[in-house]
């Protein structure tokens, strides 16, 4: 079949699809009301406003969006505790206004005594309680490093004042918001397993802390004041590392004072690619992100996709097949380039992709091969995304996690910061999913100092007219099709950046083999479709929070993404 009468019969489908489209328009002019702001010198996007706030503020005192966003980072890793953190990782995206652009990978690494079966119980099964819910289950940190690297090379400003937010928030305590009060009671269990976690988010007699309740965070406050004064010492060295191998003996925990002391960020060299007639800047391994993101996008240009139209089934299942593809990709060839050779040209070479096409049918979905089906979570606000831009044209985009929601649970006793669960995020056993139903093989297995395979995202595109957009989300396993769904939203939908954020979310990951729909947003005549075209639906409330920025000729558009409280704060 040739790719004109594939592409001309996408356009005719269409005709079909005219109805679903009314109802999609109905849902975004109703329901999409995200928060939205103009600027005229500079946006912070984060999920939460005191965070955005934050690094606004580091703007206003001259710094550029590398200082905004390492403030804004450090500030939800007091008001945002569930991803915000001190004791994760996470990756930055950075195109300084001359157009060069620098990726930092400050993900987390398998301590030295990790071994490839430490997830495996005495009958070889992968055990999820001690690779999510122990203290085995924590990397080697790697956020205070990679945001102190990040600000002393690019920053304009003191790491005292990207700091000082951050310590006034801890020290003073903030009104504690109504989404993350409810969040921390329904894990009192949770904090009842360790002392630290108690004394962090129960009050004296053993309660969670009400929703308006003024929510104070001596140690945290004080581990902060450390890093101020001593920089990457102040965490890696010293009390701060003291009190974590201490935290790690009270339980199975891994991380010793010569694992914390050795771990350094990497300078990486972007994923770059191309879309129409934009410029793909992405994050390589230990992410998956940019090379299965450019591989997708690859994959979707030959075809018409604003004539195919937005939500329609045509549309899904088109993307459908490309997200399959790639996503086996992931699964086969991805893991970290400094213990694994991962073919990086080839898989983001347009030639490639296209040749991993050549099965498309468009009257049928191509089946996954088969393998017990892992589901995925419900809850999608585990890791968080920050996008800046400032009045020089600097843009950053920032994503950085614990994995699972407030990580592995446990609080550092005497430092207030909860430790990362990342470990779940290597490959424990071929062919068995982790928590994002995601599997892996060799390339992706667990070694000391090794760092596990992320899927997070963070992505600047450069349009040759000048415009910019910063993106990035949350979500496991969905975040590259999230991004993804923006940047087609925006380039072939032409949608505003609000609308490309706001409109409905679905996902496909080769295995399980189905197509996840945010609930209740498409229409059922789509999803019928999309059945008898041999694809299983599966639903969840919701997928994603991509906070993001666009810099267009006359303004900065900041826009929070309206599935959750974030909030995009501008400077004028
Ligand atoms: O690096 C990764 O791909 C995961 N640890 C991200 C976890 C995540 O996004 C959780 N949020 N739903």
């Amino acid at each position: 079949m040739t790719l004109a009468f594939t592409v001309s019969r996408f356009a005719f489908r269409r005709i079909f699809g005219l109805c679903s489209l009314l109802l999609l328009l109905f849902f975004l002019v109703c329901c999409v009301s995200a928060n939205e702001v103009h600027a005229k010198k500079g946006v912070v996007s984060t999920r939460s406003e005191l965070a955005s706030q934050a690094g606004v503020d580091a703007m206003q005192k001259g710094g550029n969006a590398i200082d905004a966003i390492v403030a804004s980072a450090f500030a939800l890793a007091v008001t945002y505790p569930s991803a915000g953190n001190l004791g994760g990782g996470g990756f930055i995206v950075f195109r300084q206004h001359d157009g060069s652009t620098w990726a930092l990978d400050f993900r987390e690494i398998a301590p030295a005594a990790s071994t490839r079966d430490m997830f495996l119980d005495e009958d070889g099964n992968y055990d999820p309680d001690i690779a999510l819910r122990s203290r085995m289950a924590s990397g080697v940190p790697g956020s205070v490093a990679g945001l102190l690297l990040a600000q002393e090379r690019f920053g304009k400003l003191s790491r005292q004042e990207v700091l000082a937010e951050a310590i006034r928030l801890a020290e003073e305590g903030f009104e504690l918001p109504e989404d993350i009060a409810r969040q921390i009671a329904g894990r009192k269990e949770v904090w009842l397993r360790s002392d630290g976690s108690r004394n962090k988010f129960l009050d004296e007699e053993g309660e969670v802390l009400e929703a308006g309740s003024l929510f104070v965070q001596k140690d945290l406050a004080a581990t902060l004041q450390r890093i101020s004064e001593d920089g990457r010492d102040g965490f890696y060295q010293g009390r701060t590392a003291e009190l974590i191998v201490a935290e790690m003996a009270r339980g199975n925990g891994l991380i010793s004072l010569e694992d914390l002391k050795d771990y350094a960020p990497k300078w990486r060299e972007p994923i770059i690619g191309t879309y129409r007639e934009h410029d793909v800047i992405s994050m390589p391994p230990p992410s998956s992100g940019g090379i299965i993101l450019i591989q997708m996008l690859n994959l979707l240009e030959p075809y018409d996709l604003k004539a195919s139209g937005f939500g329609t089934s045509s549309t899904l299942h088109l993307m459908a097949e490309v997200e399959r593809r790639a996503y086996s990709d992931r699964a086969e060839y991805l893991g970290d380039t400094d213990f694994f050779p991962v073919p990086i040209e080839t898989l983001t070479s347009k030639k490639y992709s296209l040749s991993r096409f050549e099965d498309f049918n468009e009257d049928g979905a191509t089946l996954s091969k088969n393998v017990a089906a892992g589901q995925i979570p419900l809850e999608s606000e585990e890791t968080t995304h920050l996008s800046a831009i400032d009045s020089e044209g600097n843009a950053v985009a920032l994503t950085t996690t614990l994995n699972s929601g407030y990580g592995n649970g446990y609080v550092v006793q005497g430092a207030g910061f909860l430790l990362n669960n990342e470990m779940d995020d290597f490959s424990a056993k071929p062919g068995v999913p982790n928590q994002f139903g995601l599997v892996g093989g060799e390339a992706n297995a667990i070694e000391p100092k090794k760092r596990m395979l992320s899927s997070m995202t963070p992505t600047i595109l450069v349009h040759t007219d000048g415009r910019i957009l910063v993106t990035g989300s949350p979500g496991g396993s969905t975040i590259i099709t999230t991004v993804l769904q923006i940047i087609v939203n925006l380039v072939d939908h032409e949608m505003s950046l609000a609308d490309a954020v706001g409109s409905p979310r679905f996902h496909h990951q080769w295995l399980p083999d189905q197509i996840t729909v945010e609930r209740d947003k498409f229409d059922e005549e789509t999803l019928d479709e999309l059945t008898k075209l041999g694809h299983k639906i599966a639903t969840r409330a919701s997928i994603g929070d991509a906070n993001s920025a666009l810099a267009t000729e006359s303004n900065v558009i900041g826009v929070s993404d309206p599935r959750n409280k974030g909030a995009a704060v501008g400077l004028d």
